[in-house]
């Protein structure tokens, strides 16, 4: 699996999220960024484009060096100032109160601890600060829901430990975060199962 996690999924990813389709939502979950902002979970910088003018910075989270090489076109092709500032949502080097905003584009699906990585983003972004998110996970159908739970353990195998059943918004609210707008729907052009989407935004008081 480390062949495979290191140098085949990060291209998996890389195509996949980087189709057309998604490019409205990448859009919308960017709006209204501004100031410092971190982004954990980076990958190949999909998110890239969508950053608004008012973006000050970008401090990239992102474990694999393979994502980080191949989102260089698109930091050459911005005028944010992205650095590559640490490996892993569950640990920030950075201190208390340092951010404006967050970003975190479908990796809560994935880092191991979700709970931790947002204890983490809600130290370090400032009180008033706001966390965007579009994120998948636990389907609001018990049906759909039955199919996330029995593919899970396959998930998690083939897409670096990725989970269907995490319930995004609850693991928000329980990090102490509150919600100010929220959009769940089922994303077009993808199964149920891996599309079942939340986008909005989240207060960290
Ligand atoms: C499904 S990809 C999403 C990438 C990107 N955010 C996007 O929208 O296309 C999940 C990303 O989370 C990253 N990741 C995995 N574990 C992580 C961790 N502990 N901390 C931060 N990022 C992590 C992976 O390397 C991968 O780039």
């Amino acid at each position: 699996m480390g062949v495979y996690n290191d140098r085949v999924l990060p291209r998996i990813l890389n195509d996949a999220g980087g189709s057309k389709r998604l490019d409205p939502l990448r859009r919308r979950v960017c709006e209204g960024l501004a100031g410092d902002v971190i982004e954990i979970g980076f990958g190949s910088g999909l998110n890239v484009p969508f950053y608004p003018a008012a973006v000050a910075s970008v401090a990239a989270i992102e474990p694999s060096d393979l994502s980080w090489n191949l989102a260089g076109e698109r930091l050459r092709g911005t005028n944010v100032s992205v650095q590559r500032s640490g490996l892993d949502g569950q640990l920030l080097p950075f201190a208390d109160d340092t951010f404006d905003a967050a970003l975190s584009t479908w990796t809560l699906c994935t880092i191991p601890d979700a709970a931790a990585a947002l204890r983490e983003l809600r130290r370090v972004l400032k009180s008033g600060g706001t966390l965007h998110f579009l994120e998948h996970g636990l389907a609001p159908d018990e049906r759909v829901r039955r199919w996330q739970r029995r593919l899970d353990p396959v998930q998690k195998r083939i897409a670096g430990g990725c989970h269907f059943t995490r319930p995004i918004v609850d693991l928000l609210r329980t990090a102490g975060f509150a919600i100010k707008e929220v959009d769940d729907f089922y994303e077009k052009g993808t199964s149920k199962i891996a599309g079942a989407d939340s986008l909005g935004s989240a207060l960290s008081p």
